[in-house]
């Protein structure tokens, strides 16, 4: 609701009160509507200053209304109201004014705004553009370069910056409230007109057309197929070229569009995924207790490579102390210098001091001896991480926690290690781990719910999207990538190449294509793993062909390549040819062509075309029907877990809501059709095979994704 107030005896203070963000529902619209009509008529109020309560303007609209019938007054004609009114509406801006609190404050006439406030229109990040004015007044007030950017990205600026722009008249390190009433009076009685931005001509600078041509194919670039900046484009485009009222009805119609796109749905289901995997909920219903999280403020990190590096950073980011542990001379000295670089960076960027004094470097595990947290990122080898376990658990104070970054390794083999195993957990990060927002927060059968809950509010203070898994081989995010990448192989063996695959993928919209992504992460260290597992060489058992492990169909191409030295980026060549090594321009390499042809060849195997179609299926629904597998295992607690995983850690476009959400936007029961299909020409794959919960929903008549667990539960409970 809103509440109104005479202060001064002649300015109305209107609070707007709906926690937690003040967020624009239909009774805070109601109420503000009610309170300026009635400010408007009363010959006592000279001025009137819309606020909100504790500190925090307005979040914007109500996400949660977005999925009913509109009720309550509209927020365009309520905005219109204030603007055209003939007192002077000041919006006093503390905490945030976001979406459409922003465009409530665009439609007042003077905006004051606390100097810690932060300001902006994140409607493209849930796939919508600004539709209550926003990108018709916008440009108006600080120009079309400006309101572009701001509008196309979502970005968040501070008051300083919003000052500069243009957008606010004042900051203020006082009051706001006082000091946006006190503005008040002193404009009070003089003619608004030349404030309503509504009535202000666009500024046009004289490239216009190259001006906005180049906004499109930036956008387009960055999109990844996602509709809502291209649309933010336009709709600023109409700001720029039609009177205002026509611009209104061009941002309407755009945001019709967008609205029923499924775009936008999924857009928001992320925003609700990425909240709900916070609550922590696990497989079995209950909620960690995050009230039993423990403070971490010292820590080690054992091993300084790509990953312990980057962890090193954000934990120092974060303000905790790091130790951090390299046994080898050169890559300590080598770690120092990476460090330090990244950190004093950073600090350049975030515009603070640079924590650079609180790492701490030490060739000793014994340096370990007195933190409450160590991160283990030393090469990916058990028998390494069981004896690291094994010294630390010597080593370290008794209650210290004990927490490894391994890829997929078992997380309770490495606590069966130690003196206390409940106090092992798995923090997997993703490379590089002071950039990438994803941590999977690996629970063994006896980690504590207190070394969970400090991992998952460890991850949290990072800035991270902690997402807590259960204990199986690649846990979530890495053992659904297991089939996707192994059918990307055999469609290479079919006939295939590299440059199809990733064209398709990334045309759905990830942000690289499997085999690019392989060459970026170095594709010895799946090649050593699956040696050390006896995994590559002859057909198992010996006397079958290469091409079969255990009855299963299996793909040597990655084991094939890497003999050949290939191992991606690192060497200068991989999938593709790179202009040197380390070099990031992957270019098509004649080589692997003529290779796969050679290998086609020998092993019996006739190319034939393969269409965009098979390629998107079979990679992305044996991913998504190992997502199936994981919930039925109990691995993740719910679909949401999976898709964050999917969106914050592995590129996948957000537009498509992650990979259960997509399943359920295809249709549950076209995915398992395919599958079935798909299964039946190559019944040698398992992973093609239909998961038994997939089987079971699409019985269920594919009730949507929020129910899918309840599903799940049932049928388990009859089994
Ligand atoms: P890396 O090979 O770059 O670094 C490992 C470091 O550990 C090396 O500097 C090595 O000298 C050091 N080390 C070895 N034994 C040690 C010991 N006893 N004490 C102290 N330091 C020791 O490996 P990377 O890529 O950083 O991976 C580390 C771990 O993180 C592995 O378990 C890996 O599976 C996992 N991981 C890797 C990701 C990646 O993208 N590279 C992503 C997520 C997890």
């Amino acid at each position: 609701m809103a509440q109104c107030t005479l202060v001064s005896g002649s300015v109305a203070l209107i609070t707007l009160h709906s926690p937690p963000v003040n967020a624009l529902s239909a009774v805070v619209r109601q109420g503000i509507v009610d309170t300026v009509g009635r400010a408007l008529s009363d010959p006592k109020v000279k001025s009137v200053v819309i606020c909100g309560q504790n500190g925090t303007f307005c979040g914007g609209a109500d996400i949660k209304e977005f999925a009913r019938p509109m009720s309550g007054p509209p927020l365009v004609p309520m905005i219109h109201a204030i603007e055209a009114g003939d007192k002077p509406v000041v919006a006093a801006i503390e905490g945030i004014a976001f979406g459409g609190g922003l465009e409530l404050a665009l439609g007042c006439h003077y905006r004051i705004a606390h100097a810690k406030s932060r300001l902006g229109l994140p409607e493209v990040s849930l796939g919508l553009l600004p539709a209550a004015g926003g990108s018709q007044r916008l440009p108006r007030l600080i120009g079309i370069p400006a309101a572009l950017e701001l509008i196309t990205t979502g970005r968040h600026v501070t008051a300083a910056e919003a000052l500069k722009l243009g957008m606010v008249d004042q900051v203020t390190e006082q009051n706001t409230v006082e000091a946006a009433v006190k503005f008040s009076q002193g404009v009070a009685g003089r003619s608004v007109d030349a404030c309503r931005l509504s009535a202000r001509p666009c500024p046009s600078p004289p490239d216009l057309d190259a001006l906005f041509e180049e906004a499109m194919q930036r956008v387009r670039q960055s999109a990844r197929g996602a509709i809502a900046p291209v649309a933010c484009v336009q709709a600023v485009r109409a700001a720029a070229t039609l009177p205002y009222l026509e611009g209104m009805e061009r941002e309407k119609e755009l945001m019709a569009t967008l609205f029923n796109s499924g775009q936008a749905r999924a857009m928001q289901y992320c925003f609700f995924a990425q909240r709900v995997v916070g609550k922590w909920t696990l497989p079995n219903g209950a909620r960690w207790d995050t009230s039993k999280a423990r403070h971490i403020s010292k820590a080690a990190v054992i091993g300084l490579g790509t990953m312990g590096r980057g962890i090193t950073v954000a934990l120092a980011q974060t303000g905790v102390s790091v130790i951090a542990v390299e046994t080898q001379e050169r890559q300590l000295a080598e770690a120092k210098q990476a460090v330090s670089g990244m950190l004093e960076r950073g600090a350049k960027r975030r515009g603070g001091a640079s924590p650079l004094g609180l790492v701490h470097y030490s060739p000793h595990l014994q340096a370990a001896a007195d933190v409450d947290l160590v991160i283990e990122a030393v090469f990916e080898d058990m028998a390494l991480k069981k004896e690291i376990f094994h010294q630390l658990s010597a080593v370290c104070k008794p209650g210290t926690l004990l927490c490894t970054n391994t890829s997929g390794l078992d997380v309770d083999c490495l606590a069966s290690k130690t003196k206390k195993p409940e106090l092992v957990v798995g923090m997997h990060f993703f490379a590089p781990a002071h950039v990438m927002k994803l941590l999977e927060v690996v629970y063994g059968p006896r980690s504590s719910p207190e070394a969970v809950a400090t991992a998952m509010q460890l991850g949290k203070r990072m800035g991270k999207v902690s997402v807590a898994v259960g204990n199986c081989p690649g846990f979530v995010g890495n053992r659904m990538l297991k089939p996707y990448m192994e059918q990307a192989s055999f469609l290479l063996e079919e006939g295939a190449t590299p440059e199809l695959v990733d064209q398709v993928l990334e045309e759905f919209g990830f942000a690289m294509g499997v085999f690019k992504m392989s060459d970026l992460s170095g594709l010895d260290v799946g090649w050593r793993i699956r040696k050390e597992a006896g995994q590559t060489g002859p057909g198992v058992p010996s006397g079958q062909p290469m091409r079969v492990r255990q009855g299963r169909r299996y793909s040597p191409l990655a084991d094939l390549i890497c003999e050949q030295g290939r191992f991606g980026q690192k060497t200068g060549r991989g999938w593709y040819q790179y202009d040197k090594p380390g070099g990031q321009v992957a270019s098509s390499d004649p080589w692997l062509h003529s290779f796969l042809e050679e290998y086609r060849a020998q092993n019996g195997l006739v190319a034939r075309r393969i269409n965009h179609q098979e390629v998107l299926e079979r990679c992305l629904y044996t991913l998504i029907n190992e997502g199936f597998r994981i919930l039925e295992d109990g691995i993740a607690a719910m679909p949401q877990d999976i898709d964050a995983i999917y969106v914050f850690g592995y590129g996948w476009p957000r537009h498509r809501g992650g990979p259960m959400f997509y399943a359920g936007m295809v249709g549950l029961a076209r995915v398992l059709e395919k599958l079935e299909h798909y299964h039946q020409v190559h019944p040698d794959v398992p992973y093609l095979e239909p998961s038994s919960l997939l089987r079971r929903l699409v019985a269920s008549s594919s009730p949507p994704i929020q129910r899918w667990m309840q599903v799940n539960k049932m049928s388990q409970s009859q089994l």
